[in-house]
């Protein structure tokens, strides 16, 4: 991320602009544009990934030429604090990265809300997002967001079974599934449905759950008893409103804050486990039978992040993946990630894009200069 945006740092480049200018006939002008850094941005993460995030955050900010104010999550901000002694060791003026630790609800929101914040970037829940929202709005500061998602992951049925088996299971048991654009909505063509939710099924079944230190181990706890509370308050819910567990579905042992990997099917696309973004290892798998429905039962939610497609057909791959609203479509992999490749999210999944030349928009001012020669 850093070696990428730090060839950007020589390529911020304007344009030089004819005019017409036709209520004064006869003048001539000379116009041109500069990208200016916006000034002071306040970068709010989250806990699930908090070097990355980190990392995602300032590198485009700092090529841009501005100053900033991160806070690291509550739970995590060790990483950020040492990246900052990094950097104040690489040289950098003292004021231009600052990493300020604390509570969403005091330091965040204070930086969301402060008059000499030139704009915030937040990555988070959309319910965080609107608050930045609203206290953005005193001094209009700038504001990008990137926020939850409820990805559809989608398996046709000439798809290698091998291949969208491993990768179903991998777009949501990946980080213990506390990944913004886990593929939590696994949609199967019919002739395929028993086949792939077994083989999801079985390869949750044979995850070694256990301490991220100890060997051996493939999935380690979620991040707080926070976490714990929300995810398995979804699995009871699920339960409640009628999905059939195939596998997991509840807490894995007494101690600490680990969920076992879950397969539900059966969920009526009403209920919560549907709808609402869990951020843990819960899979929701429901068959398909219409090629031509599935786009719109895909972006039947209020997310558009991320999207996966498995299918040997490259017609049906691309016409599908132009049709599905989400900022991020895989087709025959997924959580792959680029610098060069621009993220984030369409409807309440967020404003703006991270990483790509896309993100040097959201880090700029354009100014144009205009003058009569
Ligand atoms: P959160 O959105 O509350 O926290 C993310 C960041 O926002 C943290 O740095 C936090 O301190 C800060 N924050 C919290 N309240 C704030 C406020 N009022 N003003 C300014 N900053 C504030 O997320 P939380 O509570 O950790 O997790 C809850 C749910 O959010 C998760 O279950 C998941 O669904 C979603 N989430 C999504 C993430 C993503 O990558 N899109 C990352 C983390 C959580
Ligand atoms: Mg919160």
């Amino acid at each position: 991320m850093f070696h990428y945006m730090a060839g950007w740092a020589t390529k911020i480049e304007g344009n030089t602009i004819t005019l017409s200018v036709p209520y004064m006939p006869g003048a001539g002008f000379h116009a041109y544009t500069l990208r200016e850094p916006i000034g002071v941005i306040a970068q709010i993460i989250p806990w699930n990934f908090p070097l990355l995030m980190a990392a995602w955050k300032l590198a485009p900010a700092l090529a841009t030429g501005n100053t900033v104010i991160l806070k690291p999550a509550e739970q995590t901000p060790l990483t950020a604090l040492r990246l900052a002694e990094l950097i104040a060791e690489a040289g950098i003026p003292d004021g231009v990265v600052n990493v300020l630790p604390g509570y969403g609800e005091s330091a965040g929101a204070a930086l969301a809300a402060h008059d000499d914040v030139d704009k915030v970037a937040f990555t988070g829940s959309t319910e965080v997002g609107k608050l930045i929202v609203q206290a953005a709005a005193g001094n209009l500061k700038k504001v990008t967001l990137e926020l939850g998602g409820k990805s559809p992951n989608i398996v046709l049925d000439d798809a290698d079974p091998d291949i969208a088996i491993q990768g179903a299971a991998n777009a949501i048991f990946f980080n213990h599934g506390q990944c913004c654009v886990a593929g939590s909505r696994l949609f199967i063509q019919e002739d395929r449905f028993d086949q792939v939710v077994e083989g999801v099924a079985g390869i949750a079944r044979g995850i070694k759950l256990g301490p991220g230190l100890e060997p051996g181990t493939q999935m380690g706890p979620l991040v707080s008893d926070e976490q714990l509370q929300r995810v398995t308050g979804y699995l009871d819910s699920g339960r409640d409103e009628g999905a059939h567990t195939v596998v997991g579905g509840s807490r894995h042992g007494e101690q600490g804050y680990f969920v076992q990997p879950t397969v539900l099917i059966g969920a009526h696309p009403s209920t919560k486990v549907v709808r609402e973004e869990i951020f843990g290892p819960v899979v929701v798998a429901s068959p398909f039978s219409d090629l031509d429905q599935i786009a719109a039962e895909a972006n039947d939610t209020t997310y558009g992040l991320g999207a996966g497609i498995w299918t040997r057909d490259i017609s049906k791959a691309h016409a599908l993946a132009s049709r599905i609203r989400a900022g991020t479509v895989w087709i025959n992999c997924y959580n792959v990630f680029d610098a060069a490749l621009p993220f984030g999210g369409y409807k309440q999944s967020g404003w703006g894009r991270e990483m790509g030349h896309e993100v040097l928009e959201a880090y700029t001012e354009v100014k144009a200069v205009c003058t009569q020669l």
